[in-house]
């Protein structure tokens, strides 16, 4: 018997939903598996900036340092937009907590899913083959975390700046992680960069091939940033591991997420070198769904699987919620993201029960 305590950020919008269900899930795990998990939940986003005027408040970082994994709902929405002061954004929580956190590894699998091929924008026939993609994005460095600035010329106006940087040693670890998975997987890491334009690319590119000589049973390519835009639609199928660096990594996880037709049913997994990693449903708050039990659980509960597997180390109980997932999608439950002619159409709550009724 483990005990495992998880700090709960619940967030805005759908957020509280989701997250309630996916507290449900861990529960009837616990049940079968004899694990006992405690949870403290924590106020961030624009519920927080509400509650506190700040969405990041006081001691954040170490409420959830005192903890052994994050599972976060979604923050954000209208109603704390780009013309509210920098401290009252959900944003600015959310690349806080990273930095803070130390976040560097930021895993956003996008696979098509048995069933899934008529959602997805893809051809039918590029569909129907199937892809699986680990994209790794660099979280805390690039021009996300640079200096920006912003300052009158004398000719031109306003002139704006920010800054790409990034270390070697931002590199090598971001790089070594995305190795370690493709043994994990298929053997194949492709480092997405734009070499042919950028310093910070050009050193990036350097630092994988010496990787890439580490590991020589990976094969390794580099690919240019807008090719892999490209490939993403043409042929996803050739894609195994794709590691990238922070804004790269922002735009094409976007696109790749679409392809699978089923935005609603992505996890993702943000880790640094030590616990606690922070999991989360790519999927935003939705603030137009919220409180009406429309929301698809499925991607906060499948981010608890890579919660269970990657900070915990639990595979087998990993195994069971995602097979659960799959079976009741294939019974034809769908929320209403999801739903097509003939599907039984579900709510949250109820969408929660099915899956919790499929772990065994
Ligand atoms: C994401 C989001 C964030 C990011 C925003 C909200 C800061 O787009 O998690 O991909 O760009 O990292
Ligand atoms: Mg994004």
């Amino acid at each position: 018997m483990s005990n495992y305590k998880i700090a709960l950020i619940r967030g805005d919008g759908i957020g509280p939903e989701i997250v309630g269900e996916a507290v449900k899930v861990m529960d009837k795990v616990g049940q079968v598996y004899g694990h006992q998990f405690s949870y403290v939940d924590v106020l961030m986003g624009g519920c927080a900036t509400d509650a506190v005027g700040k969405s990041y408040p006081d001691g954040t970082a170490e409420l959830c340092k005192s903890c052994d994994a994050v599972l976060l709902g979604a923050v954000g929405g209208p109603r704390w937009g780009s013309d509210k002061p920098a401290q009252q954004r959900p944003e600015t929580a959310l690349l806080a907590i990273r930095k803070d956190l130390g976040l560097f590894t930021n895993l956003r699998p996008a696979a098509m899913r048995k069933g899934m091929e008529d959602a997805s924008p893809l051809k039918r026939e590029t569909a129907q083959q199937g892809f699986d993609i680990m994209m790794v994005r660099e979280l805390t460095g690039g021009i996300y975390f640079g200096k920006r600035e912003r300052y009158q010329t004398e000719d031109r106006g306003q002139e704006a700046t920010d800054l790409m940087a990034y270390s070697e040693m931002e590199i090598e670890r971001i790089g070594r992680k995305a190795f370690e998975l493709a043994r994990l997987r298929r053997h194949k890491v492709t480092s997405v960069d734009k070499a042919n334009v950028l310093a910070t690319s050009r050193l990036w590119r350097e630092v994988m091939h010496r990787l890439a000589a580490e590991y020589p049973d990976v094969t390794y390519e580099d690919m240019l940033v807008d090719n892999c835009a490209m490939q993403i639609v043409r042929n996803p199928g050739q894609f195994d591991v794709v590691v990238t660096e922070n804004m790269f990594g922002d735009i094409l996880s976007d696109e790749a997420s679409q392809v699978t037709g089923s935005i609603g049913l992505l996890p993702s997994a943000s880790l640094g070198a030590s616990d606690p990693g922070l999991y989360e449903p790519i999927h935003g708050s939705a603030p137009d769904i919220a409180g009406q039990n429309k929301a698809n659980p499925m991607a906060t509960i499948l981010s608890v699987a890579m919660m269970f597997r990657y900070s915990f180390g639990l595979a087998a109980e990993a195994q069971a919620v995602e097979d659960a997932v799959d079976s009741v999608l294939q019974s034809g439950w769908h929320t209403a993201d999801i739903a097509g002619d003939g599907d039984k159409l579900v709510g949250t709550v109820e969408m929660g029960r099915l899956i919790c009724d499929a772990i065994r």
